[in-house]
């Protein structure tokens, strides 16, 4: 059987004959884009988050990309982000025409250097994204106030991190704009791709929801020139069921974050993540570092899989060392933790149905094993 990294179908097994009697009514209606049930999402979604919309759109890249195409931002102007996040946040970037400037991240959180942002702002510069990586909020409140100023919007990416609260605000009330993916692995995951976009500015959220449907908010009403990226009523259905589970099971990650440092902590040969306080990370990962570089760590990636125990790299190449964004031009060594970071490290098994004993046992294989 081994240990999984993360179980999905577990989350769903726990809702699945309420969500079965959604998709009948679904079905009876002959309503299988938009409608009811997605309102009924964006509306509840809306309220967790603590802001005026959230817009159902079809995945986290487009709900990036949309979400940068409101603000009107294309070629000539500049975005920064960090080298350290899932390809996507810079993909989406690229695909307005803007260009991607990117900041290395903190050795400590693994998250933009929020610090280092200020130095690369510019005229063009026209929004900041930050990541909350792994599921971990980004301290920005500085960096709020700086671009503010300079009428510079930030948008959150929140892919990973649906429940995560920082200065008593949730993920997607923090900036100008949340972007969040439900993959279906993620702590809100639908059942195929999903994603959606959160904002309490009345005129963004007006030109998303026409973006999102072809450019008009009414059938045949081609306002501006739009896009097909919408969350279905059939995803919807399943995630407004998940979304009354979603605090209690971050509780469930809190704990076995915790039970992993219990078990890791006297293991001098990793780096187990900082804990930045209860309601900031909810972990979406758990990832630690392995001392000795790569060799060492794809070692024991293959070590602890031939003992049945699955783990993943969040993620092996920075984003400017991938060949998709080597026209950027950023040489190897220009962001050095964030090249560190992918020669060291792995997310160990983090899911809702993991036990006390198969975190012993992971941890005892790490040990035996380093
Ligand atoms: C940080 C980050 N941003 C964006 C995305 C893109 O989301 P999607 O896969 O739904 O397009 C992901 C998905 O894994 C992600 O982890």
């Amino acid at each position: 059987m081994g240990i999984p990294f993360s179980t999905p179908q577990k989350e769903f097994e726990q809702i699945f004959d309420q969500w079965l009697v959604e998709v009948k009514s679904i079905a009876s209606r002959g309503v299988f884009v938009g409608g009811q049930v997605v309102e009924k999402f964006e509306r509840k979604f809306a309220e967790y988050c603590g802001v005026k919309e959230a817009i159902g759109v079809g995945n986290g890249t487009d709900a990036i990309y949309l979400a940068l195409k409101a603000l009107n931002i294309g070629p000539g102007d500049e975005v920064i982000t960090v080298a350290n996040t899932f390809i996507a946040t810079v993909e989406a970037i690229h695909h307005t025409g803007a260009r991607p400037v990117l900041v290395d991240c903190k050795e400590d959180s693994y998250l933009i250097d929020v610090d280092a942002v200020t130095k690369y702002i510019n005229d063009n510069t026209k929004a900041i994204i930050i990541v909350h990586l792994y599921g971990r909020m980004v301290p920005a409140t500085d960096l709020f106030e700086v671009a503010c100023k300079k009428g510079i919007a930030i948008i959150e990416d929140c892919a990973q991190a649906a429940g995560a609260r920082f200065d008593n605000k949730s993920s997607g009330n923090y900036g100008t704009i949340g972007c969040f993916s439900f993959y279906p692995d993620k702590n809100l995951g639908a059942i195929g791709d999903g994603g959606c976009i959160t904002t309490s500015n009345n005129e963004v959220s007006e030109k998303i929801r026409k973006l999102r449907n072809h450019g008009g908010i009414q059938k045949y009403s081609h306002e501006i020139p739009g896009y097909n990226s919408r969350l279905d009523p059939i995803q919807a259905a399943a995630l407004a069921l998940k979304l009354e589970h979603l605090d209690d099971w971050i509780k469930i990650r809190r704990s076995v974050a915790q039970l992993y440092h219990k078990y890791l902590s006297d293991c001098d040969s990793i780096i187990l993540p900082v804990n930045p306080g209860e309601e900031e990370h909810s972990y979406h990962l758990y990832v630690i570092r392995v001392k000795g570089g790569r060799i060492q760590r794809d070692a024991l990636h293959k070590h602890l899989q031939k003992k049945g125990i699955l783990t993943a790299i969040h993620y092996p190449l920075p984003v400017h060392l991938t060949p998709a964004f080597s026209y950027l031009g950023y040489e190897e060594g220009r962001f050095p933790v964030s090249e560190r970071l992918a020669n060291e490290i792995l997310s160990l098994p983090m899911n809702i149905s993991i036990t006390e004993d198969d975190i012993a046992f992971i941890s005892k294989e790490i040990k035996a094993f380093v």
